[in-house]
Protein backbone atom coordinates (compact mmCIF):
# COMPACT_ATOMS: atom_id res chain seq x y z
CA UNK A 1 0.00 0.00 0.00
CA UNK A 2 1.30 3.02 -1.03
CA UNK A 3 2.55 5.47 2.04
CA UNK A 4 -0.29 8.06 1.68
CA UNK A 5 -3.11 5.45 0.89
CA UNK A 6 -6.34 7.66 1.41
CA UNK A 7 -7.06 6.17 5.15
CA UNK A 8 -4.21 7.88 6.04
CA UNK A 9 -4.62 10.92 4.67
CA UNK A 10 -6.61 13.41 6.96
CA UNK A 11 -9.37 16.38 6.85
CA UNK A 12 -10.22 18.93 9.07
CA UNK A 13 -13.08 20.93 9.77
CA UNK A 14 -14.79 22.68 12.51
CA UNK A 15 -18.76 24.06 13.79
CA UNK A 16 -19.18 26.92 15.86
CA UNK A 17 -21.73 26.17 18.89
CA UNK A 18 -25.07 27.54 17.59
CA UNK A 19 -26.63 25.10 19.90
CA UNK A 20 -28.70 22.85 17.99
CA UNK A 21 -28.05 21.98 14.66
CA UNK A 22 -30.75 22.35 11.82
CA UNK A 23 -31.24 20.95 8.08
CA UNK A 24 -28.70 23.89 6.69
CA UNK A 25 -26.34 22.53 8.44
CA UNK A 26 -26.90 18.96 8.06
CA UNK A 27 -27.11 19.32 4.35
CA UNK A 28 -24.60 22.30 4.03
CA UNK A 29 -21.87 20.27 5.71
CA UNK A 30 -22.56 17.58 8.33
CA UNK A 31 -23.64 14.78 5.21
CA UNK A 32 -20.22 15.65 3.64
CA UNK A 33 -18.43 15.05 6.98
CA UNK A 34 -19.91 11.82 7.68
CA UNK A 35 -19.18 10.29 4.10
CA UNK A 36 -15.47 11.48 4.81
CA UNK A 37 -15.28 9.47 8.18
CA UNK A 38 -14.86 6.18 6.73
CA UNK A 39 -12.32 7.42 3.83
CA UNK A 40 -10.25 9.77 6.06
CA UNK A 41 -8.74 10.03 9.21
CA UNK A 42 -10.97 13.00 10.35
CA UNK A 43 -10.67 15.53 12.61
CA UNK A 44 -14.06 17.08 13.56
CA UNK A 45 -14.15 20.07 16.36
CA UNK A 46 -16.55 22.58 18.32
CA UNK A 47 -14.81 25.53 17.43
CA UNK A 48 -15.84 27.33 20.94
CA UNK A 49 -12.95 30.16 20.69
CA UNK A 50 -14.68 31.46 17.04
CA UNK A 51 -17.72 32.14 18.93
CA UNK A 52 -16.43 33.73 21.32
CA UNK A 53 -14.83 36.36 18.77
CA UNK A 54 -18.36 37.63 17.25
CA UNK A 55 -20.18 36.70 20.49
CA UNK A 56 -17.80 37.44 23.66
CA UNK A 57 -20.40 39.78 25.71
CA UNK A 58 -22.61 36.49 25.61
CA UNK A 59 -21.05 32.78 26.74
CA UNK A 60 -23.52 31.69 29.44
CA UNK A 61 -25.10 29.03 26.52
CA UNK A 62 -21.66 27.95 25.40
CA UNK A 63 -21.06 24.93 26.99
CA UNK A 64 -24.58 23.97 26.69
CA UNK A 65 -24.86 24.71 22.61
CA UNK A 66 -21.42 22.70 22.27
CA UNK A 67 -23.07 19.95 23.75
CA UNK A 68 -26.21 19.96 21.82
CA UNK A 69 -23.98 20.20 18.74
CA UNK A 70 -22.34 17.17 19.40
CA UNK A 71 -25.72 15.25 19.98
CA UNK A 72 -26.54 16.34 16.79
CA UNK A 73 -23.24 15.08 15.09
CA UNK A 74 -23.69 11.74 16.73
CA UNK A 75 -26.96 11.73 16.65
CA UNK A 76 -26.85 12.61 12.95
CA UNK A 77 -24.45 9.59 12.29
CA UNK A 78 -20.60 10.79 13.23
CA UNK A 79 -19.11 7.60 14.75
CA UNK A 80 -16.78 8.09 17.64
CA UNK A 81 -14.71 5.11 16.68
CA UNK A 82 -14.26 6.35 12.96
CA UNK A 83 -13.37 10.11 13.54
CA UNK A 84 -12.40 12.35 16.08
CA UNK A 85 -14.75 14.64 17.65
CA UNK A 86 -13.46 17.44 19.91
CA UNK A 87 -13.60 20.75 21.36
CA UNK A 88 -11.25 23.67 20.33
CA UNK A 89 -10.73 25.33 23.48
CA UNK A 90 -9.99 22.11 24.94
CA UNK A 91 -6.60 21.62 22.82
CA UNK A 92 -4.54 24.83 24.15
CA UNK A 93 -2.33 24.04 21.52
CA UNK A 94 -4.44 26.02 18.80
CA UNK A 95 -3.87 28.57 20.44
CA UNK A 96 -0.15 28.77 20.90
CA UNK A 97 0.17 28.26 17.03
CA UNK A 98 -2.33 31.38 16.71
CA UNK A 99 -0.08 33.30 19.01
CA UNK A 100 2.99 32.16 17.23
CA UNK A 101 1.35 32.39 13.34
CA UNK A 102 0.37 35.76 14.35
CA UNK A 103 3.85 37.43 14.61
CA UNK A 104 4.34 36.63 10.71
CA UNK A 105 0.90 37.85 9.49
CA UNK A 106 0.54 40.91 8.09
CA UNK A 107 -2.13 42.87 9.65
CA UNK A 108 -3.67 44.10 6.49
CA UNK A 109 -3.85 40.13 4.77
CA UNK A 110 -6.17 40.19 7.49
CA UNK A 111 -8.31 43.04 6.89
CA UNK A 112 -8.65 41.92 3.01
CA UNK A 113 -10.23 38.91 4.06
CA UNK A 114 -14.10 39.39 2.63
CA UNK A 115 -15.72 38.09 5.73
CA UNK A 116 -13.62 40.69 7.93
CA UNK A 117 -15.92 43.98 6.43
CA UNK A 118 -19.24 41.61 5.85
CA UNK A 119 -19.52 40.45 9.54
CA UNK A 120 -18.73 44.11 10.96
CA UNK A 121 -21.32 45.25 8.16
CA UNK A 122 -23.99 42.41 9.24
CA UNK A 123 -23.43 41.95 13.03
CA UNK A 124 -23.82 46.43 13.18
CA UNK A 125 -25.30 45.90 17.27
CA UNK A 126 -21.79 44.07 18.35
CA UNK A 127 -18.37 45.80 18.67
CA UNK A 128 -16.19 44.07 16.18
CA UNK A 129 -13.63 46.28 16.60
CA UNK A 130 -11.22 43.80 18.39
CA UNK A 131 -8.47 42.24 18.04
CA UNK A 132 -9.60 38.75 18.22
CA UNK A 133 -11.90 39.16 15.83
CA UNK A 134 -9.65 40.62 13.30
CA UNK A 135 -7.93 37.44 13.91
CA UNK A 136 -11.03 35.19 13.41
CA UNK A 137 -9.19 33.33 10.33
CA UNK A 138 -5.87 33.33 11.76
CA UNK A 139 -7.13 31.22 14.37
CA UNK A 140 -8.99 29.28 11.79
CA UNK A 141 -5.56 28.85 10.23
CA UNK A 142 -4.28 27.34 13.26
CA UNK A 143 -6.98 25.53 13.34
CA UNK A 144 -6.32 24.12 10.01
CA UNK A 145 -2.55 23.38 9.97
CA UNK A 146 -2.13 21.95 13.38
CA UNK A 147 -3.33 18.67 11.64
CA UNK A 148 -1.64 18.85 8.23
CA UNK A 149 -4.87 18.03 6.32
CA UNK A 150 -4.94 17.13 2.86
CA UNK A 151 -7.99 19.18 2.90
CA UNK A 152 -10.58 21.30 4.77
CA UNK A 153 -14.09 20.50 3.49
CA UNK A 154 -15.59 23.91 4.24
CA UNK A 155 -18.77 25.84 2.35
CA UNK A 156 -18.44 28.32 -0.18
CA UNK A 157 -18.02 30.94 2.84
CA UNK A 158 -15.26 29.46 3.92
CA UNK A 159 -12.91 29.02 1.29
CA UNK A 160 -11.34 32.77 1.77
CA UNK A 161 -10.74 31.23 5.25
CA UNK A 162 -8.51 28.42 3.44
CA UNK A 163 -7.13 30.72 1.04
CA UNK A 164 -5.34 32.32 3.96
CA UNK A 165 -4.41 29.82 5.50
CA UNK A 166 -2.10 28.64 2.41
CA UNK A 167 -0.74 31.68 2.21
CA UNK A 168 0.19 31.99 6.04
CA UNK A 169 1.49 28.56 5.57
CA UNK A 170 4.10 29.39 2.42
CA UNK A 171 5.16 32.37 4.61
CA UNK A 172 5.70 30.16 7.48
CA UNK A 173 7.90 28.01 5.58
CA UNK A 174 9.39 29.77 3.84
CA UNK A 175 10.54 32.30 6.98
CA UNK A 176 11.35 28.84 9.08
CA UNK A 177 11.89 26.63 6.82
CA UNK A 178 15.04 26.85 5.40
CA UNK A 179 17.84 24.79 6.16
CA UNK A 180 21.61 26.02 5.66
CA UNK A 181 22.05 23.37 3.47
CA UNK A 182 18.56 22.79 1.98
CA UNK A 183 19.22 22.98 -1.72
CA UNK A 184 21.76 20.17 -1.49
CA UNK A 185 19.10 18.11 0.77
CA UNK A 186 16.33 18.59 -1.97
CA UNK A 187 19.01 17.17 -4.88
CA UNK A 188 19.63 14.43 -2.54
CA UNK A 189 15.74 13.91 -2.01
CA UNK A 190 14.83 13.96 -5.63
CA UNK A 191 17.69 11.39 -6.35
CA UNK A 192 15.65 9.09 -4.47
CA UNK A 193 13.19 9.24 -7.22
CA UNK A 194 15.04 7.22 -9.36
CA UNK A 195 16.68 9.30 -12.82
CA UNK A 196 13.68 9.42 -14.34
CA UNK A 197 11.82 10.51 -11.71
CA UNK A 198 14.09 12.94 -10.53
CA UNK A 199 14.24 14.30 -14.20
CA UNK A 200 10.37 14.42 -14.62
CA UNK A 201 10.28 16.23 -10.82
CA UNK A 202 12.48 19.20 -12.40
CA UNK A 203 10.66 19.53 -15.77
CA UNK A 204 7.47 19.74 -14.07
CA UNK A 205 9.54 21.68 -11.56
CA UNK A 206 10.20 24.24 -13.88
CA UNK A 207 6.63 24.47 -15.38
CA UNK A 208 4.96 25.15 -12.47
CA UNK A 209 7.66 27.66 -11.49
CA UNK A 210 8.48 29.41 -14.63
CA UNK A 211 4.56 29.65 -16.02
CA UNK A 212 2.05 28.74 -13.28
CA UNK A 213 1.38 25.27 -14.82
CA UNK A 214 -1.25 24.10 -12.00
CA UNK A 215 -1.00 20.58 -13.72
CA UNK A 216 2.69 19.78 -13.55
CA UNK A 217 2.40 21.31 -10.20
CA UNK A 218 -0.52 18.77 -9.03
CA UNK A 219 1.70 16.15 -10.96
CA UNK A 220 5.20 16.68 -9.52
CA UNK A 221 3.00 16.63 -5.81
CA UNK A 222 1.76 12.87 -6.54
CA UNK A 223 5.42 12.06 -7.72
CA UNK A 224 6.67 13.23 -4.17
CA UNK A 225 3.75 11.81 -2.38
CA UNK A 226 4.52 8.39 -4.20
CA UNK A 227 8.04 8.07 -4.09
CA UNK A 228 8.24 5.12 -1.86
CA UNK A 229 11.79 5.67 -0.95
CA UNK A 230 11.84 9.08 0.13
CA UNK A 231 11.54 9.91 3.98
CA UNK A 232 8.97 11.79 5.71
CA UNK A 233 11.44 14.86 5.84
CA UNK A 234 12.40 14.49 2.19
CA UNK A 235 8.94 14.75 1.19
CA UNK A 236 8.45 17.98 3.07
CA UNK A 237 11.61 19.61 1.87
CA UNK A 238 10.23 18.47 -2.00
CA UNK A 239 6.81 20.10 -1.63
CA UNK A 240 8.70 22.75 0.33
CA UNK A 241 11.44 23.24 -3.07
CA UNK A 242 7.94 22.98 -5.82
CA UNK A 243 6.47 26.18 -3.26
CA UNK A 244 10.01 28.07 -4.09
CA UNK A 245 10.42 27.58 -0.59
CA UNK A 246 11.90 26.34 2.23
CA UNK A 247 10.83 22.64 3.66
CA UNK A 248 7.31 23.07 4.59
CA UNK A 249 6.69 22.68 7.92
CA UNK A 250 3.30 23.69 7.70
CA UNK A 251 1.31 21.71 5.03
CA UNK A 252 -0.73 23.41 2.94
CA UNK A 253 -4.37 22.19 2.72
CA UNK A 254 -6.68 22.40 0.40
CA UNK A 255 -10.51 23.79 0.11
CA UNK A 256 -12.67 20.92 -0.74
CA UNK A 257 -15.70 22.61 -1.51
CA UNK A 258 -18.86 20.88 -0.22
CA UNK A 259 -20.86 20.69 -3.14
CA UNK A 260 -24.17 21.22 -0.91
CA UNK A 261 -27.62 21.93 -2.03
CA UNK A 262 -28.52 25.51 -0.30
CA UNK A 263 -31.25 24.90 2.09
CA UNK A 264 -33.72 27.65 1.86
CA UNK A 265 -35.25 28.51 5.15
CA UNK A 266 -39.04 28.45 5.63
CA UNK A 267 -39.27 32.17 4.38
CA UNK A 268 -37.38 31.24 1.65
CA UNK A 269 -33.72 33.09 2.88
CA UNK A 270 -31.13 30.93 3.93
CA UNK A 271 -31.65 29.07 6.50
CA UNK A 272 -30.00 29.98 9.40
CA UNK A 273 -30.65 30.27 13.12
CA UNK A 274 -30.21 34.05 13.02
CA UNK A 275 -33.10 34.21 10.70
CA UNK A 276 -35.08 31.97 12.80
CA UNK A 277 -36.40 30.34 9.61
CA UNK A 278 -34.85 26.88 10.76
CA UNK A 279 -36.20 22.91 11.17
CA UNK A 280 -34.06 21.78 14.09
CA UNK A 281 -32.86 17.83 13.54
CA UNK A 282 -34.41 17.11 16.33
CA UNK A 283 -37.35 18.70 16.20
CA UNK A 284 -40.83 17.72 17.56
CA UNK A 285 -42.83 15.95 13.88
CA UNK A 286 -45.85 18.13 14.74
CA UNK A 287 -44.06 21.33 14.68
CA UNK A 288 -42.16 20.27 11.17
CA UNK A 289 -45.15 19.45 9.61
CA UNK A 290 -46.88 23.09 10.78
CA UNK A 291 -43.78 24.65 9.62
CA UNK A 292 -43.92 23.47 6.28
CA UNK A 293 -47.54 23.54 5.56
CA UNK A 294 -46.98 27.51 6.64
CA UNK A 295 -43.84 27.67 4.64
CA UNK A 296 -43.30 30.32 2.21
CA UNK A 297 -44.58 29.94 -1.81
CA UNK A 298 -44.43 31.61 -4.91
CA UNK A 299 -45.59 34.43 -4.09
CA UNK A 300 -47.82 34.67 -7.40
CA UNK A 301 -49.96 31.93 -6.15
CA UNK A 302 -52.49 33.76 -4.53
CA UNK A 303 -55.21 31.19 -5.22
CA UNK A 304 -55.71 27.78 -5.60
CA UNK A 305 -56.28 28.54 -9.61
CA UNK A 306 -53.28 30.19 -9.87
CA UNK A 307 -50.79 28.78 -11.78
CA UNK A 308 -47.01 29.12 -10.24
CA UNK A 309 -43.18 28.74 -10.98
CA UNK A 310 -41.36 26.41 -8.98
CA UNK A 311 -38.29 28.41 -9.93
CA UNK A 312 -39.30 31.26 -7.38
CA UNK A 313 -40.74 28.60 -4.36
CA UNK A 314 -38.40 27.66 -1.79
CA UNK A 315 -40.54 24.77 -1.28
CA UNK A 316 -39.26 23.65 -4.82
CA UNK A 317 -35.10 24.23 -4.03
CA UNK A 318 -36.56 21.56 -0.70
CA UNK A 319 -38.26 19.19 -3.35
CA UNK A 320 -34.70 19.32 -5.17
CA UNK A 321 -32.80 17.97 -2.48
CA UNK A 322 -35.68 15.94 -0.93
CA UNK A 323 -37.46 14.53 -3.86
CA UNK A 324 -37.23 12.04 -7.12
CA UNK A 325 -37.43 12.79 -10.44
CA UNK A 326 -40.80 11.44 -10.82
CA UNK A 327 -41.95 13.75 -7.72
CA UNK A 328 -40.15 16.25 -9.11
CA UNK A 329 -42.19 16.19 -12.70
CA UNK A 330 -45.17 16.01 -10.81
CA UNK A 331 -44.16 19.28 -8.95
CA UNK A 332 -43.22 20.97 -12.37
CA UNK A 333 -46.39 19.80 -14.26
CA UNK A 334 -48.68 20.49 -10.86
CA UNK A 335 -47.37 23.96 -10.33
CA UNK A 336 -47.19 25.37 -13.37
CA UNK A 337 -49.99 24.54 -14.62
CA UNK A 338 -51.99 24.66 -10.97
CA UNK A 339 -52.93 21.21 -11.42
CA UNK A 340 -51.99 20.78 -7.24
CA UNK A 341 -52.49 22.94 -4.59
CA UNK A 342 -49.22 23.55 -2.47
CA UNK A 343 -50.36 21.24 0.45
CA UNK A 344 -50.27 19.12 -1.79
CA UNK A 345 -47.02 19.86 -3.01
CA UNK A 346 -45.60 20.03 0.63
CA UNK A 347 -47.12 16.58 0.96
CA UNK A 348 -44.86 14.27 -0.14
CA UNK A 349 -41.78 16.82 1.24
CA UNK A 350 -42.65 16.65 4.92
CA UNK A 351 -42.86 12.85 4.47
CA UNK A 352 -39.65 12.68 3.14
CA UNK A 353 -38.39 15.14 5.76
CA UNK A 354 -39.82 13.43 8.80
CA UNK A 355 -38.37 10.15 7.22
CA UNK A 356 -34.70 11.47 7.22
CA UNK A 357 -34.60 12.87 10.46
CA UNK A 358 -36.98 9.90 12.73
CA UNK A 359 -33.84 7.86 12.80
CA UNK A 360 -31.21 10.94 13.89
CA UNK A 361 -33.75 12.13 16.47
CA UNK A 362 -34.01 8.71 18.03
CA UNK A 363 -30.29 8.13 17.85
CA UNK A 364 -29.49 11.66 19.84
CA UNK A 365 -32.27 11.05 22.15
CA UNK A 366 -30.21 7.99 23.27
CA UNK A 367 -27.16 10.06 23.54
CA UNK A 368 -29.35 12.82 25.51
CA UNK A 369 -29.83 10.30 28.20
CA UNK A 370 -26.78 9.43 28.52
CA UNK A 371 -24.34 12.02 29.24
CA UNK A 372 -21.78 10.82 30.19
CA UNK A 373 -21.46 8.15 27.14
CA UNK A 374 -21.37 12.42 25.16
CA UNK A 375 -18.31 13.49 27.52
CA UNK A 376 -16.73 10.30 27.04
CA UNK A 377 -16.76 10.87 23.82
CA UNK A 378 -15.50 14.40 23.67
CA UNK A 379 -12.77 13.51 26.37
CA UNK A 380 -11.20 10.65 24.13
CA UNK A 381 -11.10 12.84 20.73
CA UNK A 382 -9.95 16.13 22.75
CA UNK A 383 -6.85 13.76 23.99
CA UNK A 384 -6.76 12.07 20.15
CA UNK A 385 -6.73 15.61 18.56
CA UNK A 386 -4.05 17.00 21.13
CA UNK A 387 -1.64 14.19 20.44
CA UNK A 388 -1.69 15.39 17.08
CA UNK A 389 -1.37 18.79 18.23
CA UNK A 390 1.74 18.27 20.55
CA UNK A 391 3.58 16.86 17.49
CA UNK A 392 2.89 19.51 14.88
CA UNK A 393 3.61 22.12 18.13
CA UNK A 394 6.90 20.19 18.66
CA UNK A 395 8.26 20.67 15.02
CA UNK A 396 7.01 24.35 14.88
CA UNK A 397 8.84 25.23 18.06
CA UNK A 398 11.46 23.88 16.56
CA UNK A 399 11.43 24.95 13.39
CA UNK A 400 11.24 29.07 15.54
CA UNK A 401 13.67 28.25 17.79
CA UNK A 402 12.00 27.93 20.97
CA UNK A 403 12.25 24.47 22.06
CA UNK A 404 13.50 25.09 25.27
CA UNK A 405 14.69 21.93 27.21
N1 LIG B 1 -15.20 29.53 10.66
C1 LIG B 1 -15.91 28.28 10.50
C2 LIG B 1 -17.42 28.57 10.36
O1 LIG B 1 -17.86 29.60 10.76
C3 LIG B 1 -15.69 27.34 11.65
C4 LIG B 1 -14.26 26.93 11.74
C5 LIG B 1 -13.37 27.32 12.68
C6 LIG B 1 -13.59 26.04 10.86
N2 LIG B 1 -12.18 26.72 12.47
C7 LIG B 1 -12.26 25.94 11.37
C8 LIG B 1 -13.96 25.34 9.70
C9 LIG B 1 -11.32 25.15 10.73
C10 LIG B 1 -12.99 24.56 9.06
C11 LIG B 1 -11.67 24.47 9.58
O2 LIG B 1 -18.13 27.73 9.87
FE1 LIG C 1 -44.18 26.04 -4.66
FE2 LIG C 1 -45.19 23.63 -4.95
FE3 LIG C 1 -46.80 25.73 -4.52
FE4 LIG C 1 -45.54 25.48 -6.84
S1 LIG C 1 -47.08 24.11 -6.02
S2 LIG C 1 -45.70 27.33 -5.62
S3 LIG C 1 -43.60 24.56 -6.22
S4 LIG C 1 -45.29 24.88 -3.12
Amino acid sequence: MPVNAESSRRVVSGMRPTGQLHLGNYHGALVNWIALQSRYECFFFVADWHALTTGYEDTATFKANAREVVIDWLGAGLDPAACTMFVQSRVPEHAELHLILSMVTPVSWLERVPTYKDQIEQLKDRDLSTYGFLGYPLLQSADILMYRPEFVPVGEDQVAHVEITREIARRFNNIYGREPDFTARVAKAAAKLGAAGAARYDELRRKYQEHGDAAALAEARALVTQGSRLSKDDRERLHGDLEGGGRAILAEPAAMLTRAPKVPGLDGRKMSKSYDNTIRLREDPASIERKLKAMQTDPARVRRSDPGDPEKCPVWSLHQIYSNGETQAWVQKGCRSAGIGCLDCKKPLIDSVLKELAPIRERAKEFEANPKRVAEILDAGCRRAREAARATMTEVRQAVGLDFE
